[in-house]
């Protein structure tokens, strides 16, 4: 089983680039830059990687950013994370990075995306992984802080398929996010949210209402409200999962007691993502490989999840159906009905 799950074609919906900073490159990265860590060393640095919930991760999280100053950090950064997929056998990504975390230190909107979106386009060339970028406003921060965010987009409209929402959940609910992301919206980007993550479950129905999301980021927290998990699975509303994370911000207690399984089982559209991999213990197989050893899904049900997640993608016609395609031709070589 080990085997197939290496070898399954993947799609990921949810990763943070910045949460993809590996404590090695980290640590090249603060070299070149003559930046002093709060580390001695790489093993330093992966022992401070415990967190008991989001905000002691995101303490850690937004201080690994500090080392990305140039366009060439971000490029690396994010070719870094693409040589992880092409090894995961991921045929498609979608990755939000967050450009408050760097405008809010001096670093330029431009320098962030223009790293990021060289490498995402080299990607494809080179490595046949195609890709989407989304932009993710900070909750934490203000309304108009995300207004001016969304100002410094628009230039770059055409290299953002979307707008998303991220950081701190508690305190900071979808409604706060309502008019910029009518704007962004009216921009012609798409939406999704974080919810339901630490959060309860009305900040789902929050995002769907509200923010009008084309995927809820997270979304476990829906299996509080039984009529709630009804809508998603009739609506077929993507949730992306993300089971390492969960475990290591203890929204679940073990991998156990995770309910992706379950809610894939009552026909909710959900899919296994990385989240922010260099800190939570791995990439796409990782995440994979952690499930099957606790949930011992059957191979169906493991390509219906990146069955699910190729309905999720925000991708054209043609590039669905070749996605599709590859996938039943995995499935027809290993005997999946
Ligand atoms: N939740 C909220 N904000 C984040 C996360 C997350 O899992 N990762 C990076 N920013
Ligand atoms: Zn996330």
């Amino acid at each position: 089983m080990e085997d197939f799950i290496r070898h399954l074609p993947k799609v990921e919906l949810h990763l943070h680039i910045e949460g993809s900073l590996e404590p090695e490159l980290m640590f090249e990265l603060a070299e070149r830059n003559n930046i002093t860590l709060p580390y001695a060393n790489v093993e330093e640095a992966r022992e401070a990687y415990h967190f008991h919930n989001l905000q002691s991760f995101l303490d850690i999280y937004y201080q690994g950013a500090n080392v990305l100053l140039t366009e060439r950090d971000f490029f690396d950064l994010t070719w870094a994370y693409l040589m992880r997929c092409k090894a995961d056998n991921v045929m498609h990504t979608e990755i939000f990075f967050d450009p408050q975390t760097h405008t809010g230190r001096g670093i330029a909107f431009d320098t962030a995306i223009n790293g990021i979106y060289h490498a995402l386009r080299q990607g494809e060339k080179e490595l046949g992984i195609t890709s989407q970028l989304i932009m993710c406003f900070l909750r934490h921060l203000s309304e108009e802080a995300a207004f001016e965010t969304l100002e410094q987009a628009k230039p770059h409209l055409h290299r953002l398929v979307g707008v998303g929402l991220d950081s701190s959940e508690l305190g900071h609910p979808p409604e706060k996010f309502a008019r910029v992301f009518a704007e962004a919206r009216a921009l012609g980007l798409t939406t999704v949210a974080h919810a339901g993550e630490e959060g309860p479950a009305s900040n789902i129905y929050d995002a769907i209402e509200l923010l009008h999301v084309s995927r809820v980021d997270h979304g476990v927290q829906c299996t509080q409200d039984p009529a709630l998990v009804e809508l998603l699975a009739q609506t077929r509303m993507p949730l992306t999962v993300c089971p390492l994370s969960n475990i290591k911000l203890r929204v679940f207690d073990r991998m156990e007691d995770h309910n992706i399984l379950s809610l894939l089982d009552k026909g909710l559209c959900v899919t296994v993502n990385s989240d922010d991999p260099a800190f939570f213990g791995g990439y796409m197989n990782d995440n994979f490989l952690a499930l099957n050893r606790a949930l011992s899904p059957s191979k169906e049900q493991l390509t219906q999840l990146t069955r699910n997640a190729i309905e999720a993608a925000f991708v054209d016609k043609d590039t669905r159906q070749s996605l599709h395609q590859k996938l039943d031709d995995f499935s027809a070589n290993h005997g999946v009905h």
